[in-house]
């Protein structure tokens, strides 16, 4: 809700109060955003603070009006020239080449704000209430430039949104150095901890907890994309702050270009966050009546620590960044050709594949890269999106028709931005291609980028997929993107606009896949960019899901995902199932472990089904019948990290802890991934977060069978015979004897499950297999299965308790 007293003005969610107020200078000044307060017009003037001393050597901002220093205020809105000296929101250059901007309160409206201007994507409301956005005005004092602050409110997920809007309502051109999408001034004691996301291609989100106690931290990306190195998502608070303590905020972006967040603690302790384009990205000039708007940017408040920005970003991302068809539906498992059979597409290898696929239950078969033009590497063939014959006699549409006839659906891999210099599309357009004439273009996957910024370029790509996906008459799209930008340059511009020139071509994208995605409802797309390249709430407006990696080694990608985890859901992460051993890391896991971590996200396969042995096949179809099962508690439930990213103790050796539990709460999965086993330490439990702690629950775990070549020689401390490890004996005893997994059948209440955890069996130690011994060595994992249970009839929750603590 959004209301507005006398120049005060307060956005209120469910459970946080976001407060500012203009002061008798005009300047929009912060006074709070956090938990919900219970506010009277006289406990808002408590809260106004009152500076009276002008310290040594600071700037009064209007000697008439205040005595307030902007340097030490908590603003809206912060610009140069008037005193304040920390890193502005807004920066202009005037017609006579001054910075000094002078920005006071004009008006304000409350309206809804039907579409994102720009061609931008915007957050987006199922049913759009009236009165959901505030627009202020503020004025800059001598060259009338507008600046428009535009707030919005998502009540039940305690978000609410910001961007900025410049309109040159003066006679003079203004020249934009900075917008940025949002500021937030707090007062601190002076120090605050950002946990921020860092990564590299196949590492993408690793956590990175900084203390900051002066100057500024800075998270940027510079290569055209959102970016691996430094994801848009961030969150601060104060030094304490940990998993579920603490009290912070949570920051994204709804943009898939460069941008920047820093962080800057003033000497008078005030912090002040700053999100938006990378103002190093960003040089345009605004003729009169011209305007330029800023991307959205979403936050969120916790006192809660990171768990529960964690369930606010997720749930604003379910209802008000995914959309369309594909918003509340349930996606499907699907097989990835990539990892199976890279280039070397054929059709009957293809075919072999979906069968297999098919016979597992899988549902959607996905055909990736080297379908196309003549492409065997990737060095030729991007930007000819014509069907090979030679390795597809039936072209696209005989494939497809071929692979729905098995009762699944068909998805195609494109990368449509870009252009191999070996291809028919670079010889007829060499100037589709951003490169700077007269100098050498540097490469990246030896392939150049499209130019996106030219309305003629992105009519092709209209056209082009546009064929693509009703010849192969797709059910899925993949759109990859593979490589950064070096050549900032388009030879459609003129050299004083080349400064927005990766602002355009991010625009330009937005336009094709705006167009595309609106043409093809129902297809389900999944943005890709060398895996996490380019993650961000920008692309998730029109893909619901994005390739979260291409390291699909399971240790490492339970690190990614839980990364991921803390600022985006499990539906929108593509996560899939790979050979062991690994691709990108060449570490064995096995095939239960991957699927314990590929399930906590949109589950694919990507690997080669047809080599598999029949035991391995017979276990994928289990793993598929029980995706299918829980599938809607995996993709939709409430996300639960039990512990952060960070070891706790000596004995903490699991990579990962998660529960997921239904939005109802009737049903949840846990998952752990050992990472290295510790010698004599076999105590193991399961703690949950989230259950309903009045209600019963059956905790069960799969039955499984362990292969007895992991144990070694050791088959020789039972067997009558002597075995030699490896050898064809060990091998055929193995199909013979396998290992019964340990049993886990618990009847019990959330509130134990929640606060104190049950003990499940014990690990395996070295000292022999008794009993109900757990094998959870080294890179295992374990799925448990959590069921609201009826009480036995006739016991009411004591007895069922006590009942469960006497077994
Ligand atoms: C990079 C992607 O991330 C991979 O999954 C795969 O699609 C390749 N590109 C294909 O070239």
């Amino acid at each position: 809700m959004i209301t507005e007293n006398n120049g005060r003005f307060l956005i209120e969610t469910d459970h946080t109060s976001y407060l500012f107020y203009v002061d008798p200078a005009g300047f929009l000044t912060h006074l709070y955003y956090g938990e919900k307060l219970f506010l009277t017009e006289d406990g808002i003037d408590a809260m106004i603070p009152v500076i009276s001393n002008q310290n040594g050597c600071s700037i009064i901002a209007d000697q008439k009006e205040s005595t307030v220093s902007l340097d030490d205020w908590c603003q809206e809105a912060s610009s140069r020239g008037r005193g304040d000296l920390g890193q502005p929101m807004i920066e202009l250059v005037y017609a006579d080449g001054s910075r000094s901007s002078d920005f006071r309160f004009e008006s304000f409206r409350i309206e809804r704000i039907k579409e994102q201007p720009d061609g931008l994507p915007g957050a987006y409301k199922e049913e759009e209430q009236e009165g959901s956005s505030l627009v202020i005005v503020l004025r800059d004092q001598k060259s009338r430039t507008v600046l428009e602050l535009v707030y919005s409110v998502f009540e039940e997920c305690d978000c609410i949104t910001r961007f900025a809007r410049v309109r040159n309502e003066g006679e003079e051109p203004v020249r934009i150095l900075r917008l940025m999408s949002t500021q937030l001034d707090v007062r601190t004691d002076g120090q605050q901890k950002i946990l921020s996301f860092s990564g590299e291609w196949a590492r993408e989100m690793e956590p990175v907890e900084t203390i900051l106690s002066a100057s500024r931290f800075t998270v940027e990306s510079g290569g055209g994309t959102s970016s691996n190195k430094a994801n848009p998502f961030i969150i601060f608070g104060e030094t304490e702050l940990s998993e579920t303590y603490g009290q912070c905020y949570g920051f994204n972006l709804l943009y898939s270009g460069n941008h920047q967040e820093t962080l800057e603690i003033g000497g008078h302790g005030r912090a002040r966050f700053l999100s938006g384009i990378h103002p190093e990205f960003l040089e345009i000039t605004l003729q009169p009546l011209e305007s330029f708007c800023s991307p959205e940017a979403v936050q969120t408040f916790s006192d809660g620590g990171y768990q529960q920005i964690s369930l606010h970003m997720h749930a604003f991302v379910r209802e008000h960044i995914v959309r369309g068809y594909w918003k509340k539906k349930e996606r499907p498992i699907l097989i990835n050709s990539w990892e199976a059979m890279y280039f070397d597409v054929r059709e009957k290898k293809v075919l072999k594949l979906a069968k297999e696929a098919a016979k597992a239950g899988i549902e959607l078969f996905v055909l990736d890269d080297g379908w196309f033009g003549k492409r065997n590497s990737d060095k030729e063939a991007l930007g000819d999106w014509k069907d090979n014959t030679e390795k597809l006699p039936g072209g696209l549409a005989g494939l497809s028709e071929r692979i729905h006839a098995m009762g699944m659906k068909f998805g195609i891999w494109v990368e449509p931005e870009m252009v191999s210099e070996n291809s028919e599309l670079y010889r007829a357009h060499p100037d589709y291609a951003v490169t700077v004439p007269g100098t050498e273009p540097a490469r990246g996957r030896n392939q150049l980028l499209l130019d996106l910024t030219r309305e003629e370029v992105q009519e092709y790509l209209i056209r082009e997929m546009t064929g693509v996906f009703t010849r192969s008459r797709a059910d899925y799209v993949k759109w990859d993107m593979n490589r950064n930008f070096s050549d900032y340059y388009s030879q459609a511009l003129p050299a004083e606009e080349q400064g927005i020139f990766a602002h355009r071509y991010v625009l330009g994208l937005y336009r094709v896949i705006r167009e595309l995605t609106e043409r093809f409802p129902k297809i389900l797309f999944e943005g890709c960019a060398s895996g996490g390249n380019r993650f961000d709430l920008g692309m998730l407006c029109y893909m619901p899901q994005i390739w979260a990696s291409d390291c699909t080694d399971a240790l490492q990608r339970a690190r990614i995902q839980n990364g991921y985890s803390y600022g985006y859901p499990q539906s929108v992460l593509g996560a899939h199932v790979s050979a062991s051993p690994n691709h990108q890391t060449l570490r064995r896991i096995p095939l239960e472990s991957r699927f314990a971590i590929a399930c906590a996200g949109v589950l694919g396969y990507e690997c080669n089904l047809s080599d598999l042995s029949a035991g391995e096949l017979a276990e994928i179809r289990e793993e598929v019948k029980l995706y299918k099962e829980w599938r809607e508690v995996l993709q939709f439930g409430q996300f639960y990290r039990l512990k952060g990213h960070a070891a706790k103790g000596r004995f903490d050796t699991e990579a990962v802890r998660w529960n997921i539990v239904s939005p109802d709460g009737t049903r949840a999965v846990g998952i752990t991934f050992q990472n290295q086993v510790l010698p004599n330490y076999s105590h193991r439990y399961l703690k949950t977060r989230g259950l309903l702690e009045d209600r019963i629950y059956h905790v069960y775990n799969r039955s499984l069978k362990y292969d007895i070549r992991r144990m070694g020689d050791l088959i020789n401390t039972v067997s009558p015979i002597p075995v030699k490890q490896d050898s064809l004996l060990h091998g055929a005893l193995s199909h013979l004897v396998q290992l019964d997994g340990e049993k886990e059948d618990h009847i019990v209440t959330g509130s134990i499950l929640n606060k104190a955890g049950i003990p499940l069996a014990s690990g395996y130690q070295g000292t022999g297999f008794e009993g109900n011994t757990a094998f959870y060595q080294d890179y295992d994992a374990r799925i448990f299965l959590i069921e609201e249970a009826a009480p036995a009839e006739g016991t009411g929750i004591r007895e069922a308790v006590s009942r469960s603590g006497g077994k």
